[in-house]
């Protein structure tokens, strides 16, 4: 399956990227799944979720979903229902139920440890192989579970991209490491490898400073250069759904204010969740915010309204910057 080296990048990094350290992947199990690049995304803005099951907002299973938008809403992109799970003993998401709401920015926020990462890992299976994980509950893409068994871990991984809080470039050319998931899934035809790199690297912002090196090692680059990299990686994919977990954390002012820019013309053709501890940066680019804490989903709603009016006392007091 990963004959070529874009292929084997993709398909190995994908499972292991974005592991904090010491948290292996089984040594037992294989860790080259088929899983695409760290890219995106879910279902299509407008496409039909569960089946023509209830929209977000309705109650599934006879019971309310927190954080769900009111009737008339379209299809979510991602739903979690019932979501717990852990690793080894210990829970470290609880019954978590809510519906991603397809073409607009959802902000995660949380205090550090509160699972915001493992959640994001879960809506493309990044997990799955960690020892000791478990889950209980489902994940609908488009209205189906990310973990039927006719699901292809490639096109998931296509579908939903992800790009991590520490930047993880592959070893190989700075051209090829934008062009390795359209490799990988055989998107585009290689006399059109090197637009769609230039493409990508001009949509994030690099283009300037890497165009006269396109064939040096990515290892080179600043921490923050090597972030878009990965993001432009991200993007060369189509994805549905991007995942962005702390995307500007090692990112200057002005490559933030640029990525925050991008992330906003990014919607409505993607959907994007993003993490971040930086509350101000999740009121300029989100439309909806997610509150997590130890596990759970406080609350769910408007980016407006989660901080001006949250509902809960526990959201009042992250959002004031009066937690912990
Ligand atoms: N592979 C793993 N094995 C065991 N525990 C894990 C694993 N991954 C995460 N955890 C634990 O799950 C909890 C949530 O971690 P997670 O990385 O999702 O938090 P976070 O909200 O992203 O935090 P931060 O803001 O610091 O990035 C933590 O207590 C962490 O130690
Ligand atoms: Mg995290």
């Amino acid at each position: 399956m990963a004959s070529d080296p874009a292929r084997r990048a993709v398909a190995i990094q994908a499972d292991s990227a974005g592991q904090p350290p010491g948290r292996g992947v089984s040594a037992s199990q294989p860790r080259a799944d088929g899983g695409l690049p760290p890219s995106i995304p879910a279902a299509a803005p407008g496409s039909a979720g569960l089946g023509g099951a209830p929209l977000a907002g309705t109650a599934l299973n006879g019971r309310a979903v927190p954080g769900s938008g009111g009737a008339g809403q379209m299809a979510p992109a991602i739903r979690a229902i019932g979501l717990t799970l852990g690793f080894g003993d210990r829970d470290i998401l609880s019954d978590i139920s809510l519906d991603v709401r397809p073409g607009v920015v959802t902000a995660l926020l949380g205090p550090t440890g509160s699972g915001k990462t493992t959640l994001l890992r879960t809506f493309n299976r990044m997990n799955d192989k960690v020892t000791g994980y478990r889950h209980a509950g489902d994940v609908l893409l488009e209205g189906r579970s990310i973990w039927h068994s006719g699901t292809d871990m490639m096109e998931l991984r296509r579908r939903v991209g992800m790009m991590f809080q520490r930047p993880n470039p592959f070893p190989m050319s700075i051209t090829d490491n934008v062009v390795a998931g359209v490799k990988a899934h055989r998107l585009a035809g290689r006399h059109e490898l090197k637009h769609i790199a230039e493409r990508r690297l001009r949509e994030v912002g690099l283009w300037d400073a890497v165009s006269g090196r396109l064939k040096d090692s990515p290892f080179r680059l600043s921490g923050g250069q090597q972030q878009l990299l990965c993001l432009a990686r991200a993007l060369a994919v189509n994805p549905d759904v991007l995942l962005l977990d702390e995307p500007t954390s090692s990112l200057d002012p002005v490559a933030t204010e640029s990525i925050e820019a991008l992330v906003r013309t990014l919607t409505p053709q993607l959907t994007v969740i993003i993490v971040t501890h930086n509350l101000a940066q999740a009121r300029r680019v989100a439309d909806r915010t997610i509150f997590l804490n130890k596990g759970r989903l406080v609350e769910h709603g408007d980016t407006q309204q989660v901080f001006e009016n949250p509902a809960e006392e526990e959201t009042a007091h992250y959002v004031s910057g009066r937690f912990g």
